[in-house]
């Protein structure tokens, strides 16, 4: 009682304070604020000369998003397992109406416009409502931003207007995230014909599909014999069978018809066919001659222009052991996504699923993203916004360093899933093959970029998000058969998130973690309180795999996502049969007490990395593993038994 009568105290003064200062001003101007600057021009760019006081801006104004502060009662509303609205998801129409900017906040926007002189017919407001735009004059926008701008000149000749910092009144900021243009430099790299073209290779992600950006050729065997009596060899070659007995998947899919996987795959990896067959004669009858459903995003197209490892290895792995998994009954689908010239970014396949995304706050980062239309010779010509029906489970094998994207970046990207977790969708990405480190083996210096000298661990993008699942890779260890535990793999990507803070759900698991297997590394490490990941593990050393026709055993975190995303299609499978939807988020239910032995605890091994052993697997939760593998069974009761 106390306390609350304290906070009750505390929203009057504010309320009073504010109400005060409004008297205090002219009424409805309120004291202007600023809202974005610039302390620094970007490297190449130098400044030209103020701009003509009469050009034409076509500002832009992106309003914030309502309620995304209550994105964690949502989610978990329908996601935990002792919520009556356990499953109930919502729809797209759901999603979009309860974040979208709220009257007040178009109302406020567009009275504060009108206000400082502009016609009503001058101020538009998208369909979205994510934005309103508005042509001004370079003296009409100074005015009303109480900014200068000017025109910059970049090394190449390219052109751009900017100012170094706007404001706005104290009472519309709240509403509105940015106003562009303004101090951004980010829209101007654009890849026109005239300008020299940012190729995919200079993008921070490397073009997430590049050779070497994800799966790494060193984590393949040449061509290796195909063994008889399979499951007498799991400790020396992973195939389907052994998969099935290491974690007890004794299920035929029935309600295929209206059950839903995709995998996500960047240009230009893309699949062999042939090797599928041949995969399917020798561990998996029943699906030769299946092929994935091709959804193609952003120009996204299975090339066959480049066939070696780099450029199949990791969609032949993805796709063929999903599908095995699934047996020939259950259709998959391919998000293929991204053209040959300018490559994929999640946030590409993301403005395919959600028409919203592709138009809020600025859209794409042109230094990660790919961006569309892309006007090269080759490039796709349009741009996918939300043509996309997101599936049940979509299974993600790649990542990039969270250090590689601002935290704005990141946040913004987060949210997105956690939308993707109310509509249903399972979003399973890999937890990276880097250990503690980066992709390439870097770590992060003191001020958090990355660097072959840096000693903080280097977290992976996505599984940072508190929305998706991230998987690491485990491994049965030489000798060993599938009844005795597995051990994680030494590259198991794991970690704790600098910009993402723990979520509620992992708490108790994390923090049994550091308190009772204190890793003994100094403080600034790794952050104690972010978002910590992997979630779950799956197999991930060995796997037989054809690549152009040749039998070689492949290793990764890549191969154990598809893994755990058949699993999970297959419980969806039983519940959709029972008349129940699917699962969508997982992470509320599994950390909860009552999943508690629906997982076998990895208990050995650890994820090496930034000149350290990494972590340690150990008893219960940890940040090499996560809760362990998968007990089918188990998981299929328990998820059954939930409304
Ligand atoms: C701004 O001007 C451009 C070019 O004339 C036009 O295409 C666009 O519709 C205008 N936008 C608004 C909001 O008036
Ligand atoms: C595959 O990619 C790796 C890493 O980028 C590179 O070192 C190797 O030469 C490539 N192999 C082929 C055959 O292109
Ligand atoms: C599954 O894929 C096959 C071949 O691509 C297609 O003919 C069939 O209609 C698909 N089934 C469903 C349920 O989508
Ligand atoms: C590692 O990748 C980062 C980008 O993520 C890049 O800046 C750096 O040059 C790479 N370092 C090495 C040693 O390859
Ligand atoms: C994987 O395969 C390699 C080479 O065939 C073998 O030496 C190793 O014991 C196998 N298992 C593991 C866990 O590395
Ligand atoms: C990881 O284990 C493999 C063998 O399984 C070994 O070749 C490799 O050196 C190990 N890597 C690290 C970083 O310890
Ligand atoms: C640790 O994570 C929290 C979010 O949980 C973040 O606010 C904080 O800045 C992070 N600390 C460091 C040193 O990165
Ligand atoms: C992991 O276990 C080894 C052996 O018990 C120990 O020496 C090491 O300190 C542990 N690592 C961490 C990070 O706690």
């Amino acid at each position: 009682m106390r306390s609350s009568t304290t906070v009750l105290f505390w929203i009057f003064l504010l309320c009073s304070g504010r109400l005060s200062l409004a008297v205090a001003t002219a009424p409805r101007l309120s004291r202007s604020v600023v809202h974005e600057k610039r302390d620094h021009i970007p490297p190449e760019w130098s400044h030209s000369r103020k701009h003509h006081p009469t050009a034409v801006l076509p500002l832009r104004f992106a309003l914030a998003q309502s309620n995304i502060h209550a994105m964690d009662e949502f989610v978990n509303d329908v996601a935990h397992p002792e919520s009556p609205y356990y499953g109930k998801h919502w729809t797209a129409a759901q999603v979009a109406a309860k974040f979208s900017p709220s009257h007040d906040t178009v109302q406020t926007v567009r009275d504060w416009l009108s206000e400082s002189g502009f016609a009503p017919e001058r101020i538009h407001v998208k369909k979205t409502k994510s934005w309103i735009e508005l042509n001004a004059t370079v003296e009409e926008a100074e005015r009303l931003l109480n900014a200068e701008y000017y025109v910059y000149k970049h090394a190449s000749g390219k052109e751009h207007v900017a100012c170094k910092s706007y404001h706005l009144p104290a009472h519309v900021a709240p509403h509105v995230d940015l106003v562009m243009p303004t101090v951004h430099f980010d829209t101007i790299v654009h890849r026109g014909l005239d300008s020299p073209p940012v190729n995919r290779y200079e993008r921070v992600t490397r073009g997430l599909g590049m050779p070497g950006a994800g799966f790494r050729s060193s984590k393949m065997t040449p061509t290796v014999p195909i063994l008889k009596n399979q499951l007498e060899h799991c400790d020396e070659q992973i195939t389907p069978e052994c998969l099935r007995a290491l974690y007890g998947i004794d299920y035929t899919p029935i309600a295929t018809e209206i059950n839903t996987i995709g995998i996500f795959e960047a240009t230009p990896q893309a699949f062999i066919a042939s090797d599928i067959d041949e995969f399917a004669k020798y561990y998996a009858p029943d699906i030769h001659g299946k092929r994935p459903m091709l959804v193609s995003i952003d120009g996204g197209l299975v090339q066959t222009l480049h066939q070696g490892p780099n450029f199949t290895a990791e969609s032949n792995l993805d796709i063929t052991y999903a599908m095995a998994l699934l047996t020939g009954k259950q259709n998959i689908s391919l998000y293929q996504v991204g053209d040959i010239p300018e490559g994929a970014s999640f946030n590409n396949f993301l403005d395919a699923l959600d028409m919203s995304y592709c138009d809020f706050e600025g859209g794409d980062d042109p230094t990660v993203d790919g961006i569309y239309p892309d006007e090269r010779p080759g490039g796709y010509k349009g741009k996918d916004c939300g043509t996309v029906k997101p599936a049940n489970v979509i299974s993600v094998s790649y990542d990039m360093n969270e250090a590689d994207v601002s935290a704005a970046y990141a946040a913004r990207q987060c949210a997105e899933y956690a939308k993707l977790a109310l509509m249903g969708t399972t979003m399973l990405f890999a937890s990276g093959d880097g250990g503690v480190a980066s992709i390439n083996g870097t770590c992060l210096d003191a001020d958090g970029s990355l660097s072959v000298h840096g000693k903080r661990f280097s977290p992976s993008l996505p599984s940072i998000c508190p929305y998706v699942t991230s998987v690491g890779a485990t491994q049965v260890n030489p000798g060993s058969t599938v009844h005795q535990p597995e051990s994680s793999a030494n590259f198991s990507g794991g970690g704790f998130s600098d910009f993402i803070p723990m979520p509620e759900y992992q708490k108790n698991a994390v923090h049994s973690y550091l308190k009772n297997h204190p890793p003994a590394y100094p403080q600034h490490t790794f952050n104690r309180t972010g978002r910590a990941y992997p979630d779950v593990g799956a197999n991930g050393v060995n796997l037989s795999l054809f690549i152009q026709g040749v039998h070689r055993l492949v290793a990764g975190t890549s191969a154990s996502t598809p893994i755990v995303a058949a699993i999970i299609t297959l419980i969806n499978d039983a519940r959709l049969a029972a008349g129940k939807s699917p699962v969508g988020f997982i992470n509320t239910a599994i950390y909860s007490p009552q999943f508690a032995d629906a997982f076998n605890d990895i208990t050995d091994g650890h994820n090496p990395g930034c000149g350290t052993g990494g972590f340690n697997a150990t008893e219960g939760w940890d940040p090499v593993s996560g809760l362990g593998t998968p007990k089918f069974g188990t998981l299929l009761k328990k998820f059954l038994e939930l409304p």
